[in-house]
């Protein structure tokens, strides 16, 4: 551990590659990040994308850099549900692959948009109870175009510190007044509500529901209650909570008991859902609004129809909870009283999303590396998705995992946690 505590200082590089110096061309910021790589000094997140997947399955088989293929338990996959290989899912896109081809050629509001598309966000509403939906080509857009449309100069956003890079970006981009409280912090997040200037009406407090890095679940029913005391809406990203968490797997709001009274119900169909997309789940006329003035909607062409397709037999599933959430539980749960039977810190996760504390980037390079090699794969995380001080593995689990493929996962992980000095 001392020892790479020391080598911390050696091989990272933190350098600023994002702004232009004094002097230089607008690219040269591209060179210098290349001469560091190059020269094997890791920099962060820049060592990433070196593997690529040749299929992802709870065995899965990966291509190293220098393209050599073997086996891994697959713990870095967010398609939690397995529905991106269900069958009757890839029939529903097959049908409408075959129908309208693979790419819709058009913007949603133009020639982009089908049956297919309409139904997803019929099915969509239903599920949330919502009067209506829309669905964006991208999860990442869906938050930038939903902020950023309703939410302008005159308004403040509050915002969790680990709400998703995706819902900063759009707060950014609608030029209103930014506020963040500490994770999860509910004293901190009233003390600023207290001082919103009352002329300052347009409020929004925006959360992801399932946090993406921690795993653990906002107090929704604690910010709803803030939000009527204050007079604010209410938006949640439930990205890695939909089909995962509630009592009929309808995410954190229905684990909290507070569905109907979230403004914006936004989930991405990314990750349990297995496709690709992002939506917000509300009132008609807030949906007619984003149709018109979410510019990532507006001006960005319409998923393709066979991900719709997919889509529609996912919620089949998700509506009547016949999409495997019981036994991602069982996987989950056994995960984690393993690594906390094995003494790692796991945090406070209440999802699929599993960190396991690393504490060192040193150390967790080499981790990826090693754990790779010995036919794991979990992802790292480190700045600028969480605090460098705070890196760590994150592993993610799937319902078609077995006990076994968990058992020999957490062996691997514990030989190089002992010989990290992160277990004894
Ligand atoms: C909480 C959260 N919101 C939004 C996104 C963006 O979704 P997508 O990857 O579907 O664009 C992600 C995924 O990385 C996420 O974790």
């Amino acid at each position: 551990m001392q020892e790479l505590k020391e080598k911390e200082s050696v091989n990272i590089k933190f350098e600023n590659f994002i702004d232009t110096k004094e002097g230089e061309d607008l690219f040269d910021k591209a060179t210098r990040l290349d001469d560091v790589l190059s020269s094997g000094v890791l920099t962060g997140n820049e060592a990433l994308g070196m593997v690529t997947m040749n299929k992802v399955q709870p065995e899965s088989e990966i291509r190293e850099k220098d393209g050599s293929i073997h086996e891994v338990i697959m713990l870095g996959s967010n398609s939690y549900l397995n529905l991106s290989t269900h069958p009757q899912v890839m029939q529903g896109a097959r049908e409408a692959l075959e129908k309208f081809g693979y790419g819709m050629g058009a913007v949603s509001n133009y020639a982009g948009i089908t049956d297919i598309h309409k139904e997803l966000e019929k099915r969509i509403a239903k599920f949330y109870g919502t009067e209506d939906a829309i669905v964006f080509p991208s999860g990442y857009g869906a938050n930038i175009g939903i902020v950023s449309a309703l939410c302008g100069k005159n308004d403040v956003i509050i915002n969790d510190a680990a709400n998703h890079a995706s819902i900063f970006d759009g707060c950014v981009l609608s030029g209103a007044d930014i506020k963040v409280f500490p994770h999860r912090d509910m004293k901190g997040l009233e003390r600023i509500l207290s001082r919103i200037p009352a002329e300052q009406t347009g409020r929004l407090i925006i959360t992801d529901g399932v946090f993406s890095m921690d795993g653990d679940m906002a107090p929704l029913d604690e910010i709803v209650a803030l939000a009527q005391k204050y007079n604010c809406r209410i938006m949640i990203d439930d990205a890695h909570g939909v089909g995962v968490v509630g009592p009929t797997g309808r995410g954190t709001a229905e684990h909290y008991g507070v569905m109907d009274k979230i403004d914006l119900h936004v989930g991405m169909l990314s990750k349990g859902p297995g496709g690709l997309g992002g939506y917000c789940a509300s009132s008609r006329k807030i949906v007619q609004y984003l149709r018109l003035y979410a510019r990532s909607y507006f001006f960005s062409t319409a998923l393709p129809a066979s991900v719709a397709g997919g889509l529609n037999e996912v919620f089949k599933l998700l509506e009547e909870d016949k999409a495997g959430r019981n036994q991602l539980w069982d996987n989950t749960n056994y995960l984690k009283q393993k690594l906390v039977e094995k003494g790692f810190d796991i945090g406070h996760s209440s999802s699929a999303v599993v960190p396991v504390m690393v504490y060192s980037e040193p150390i967790l390079f080499e981790m990826y590396d090693k754990l790779r090699k010995r036919g794991v794969y979990v992802n790292i995380v480190t700045y600028p998705a969480v605090r460098r001080k705070e890196c760590r593995l994150r592993l993610c689990t799937m319902k078609d995992l077995t006990f076994d493929q968990i058992d020999r996962a957490v062996e691997i992980i514990s030989e190089l946690g002992r010989e990290y000095g992160l277990i004894k």
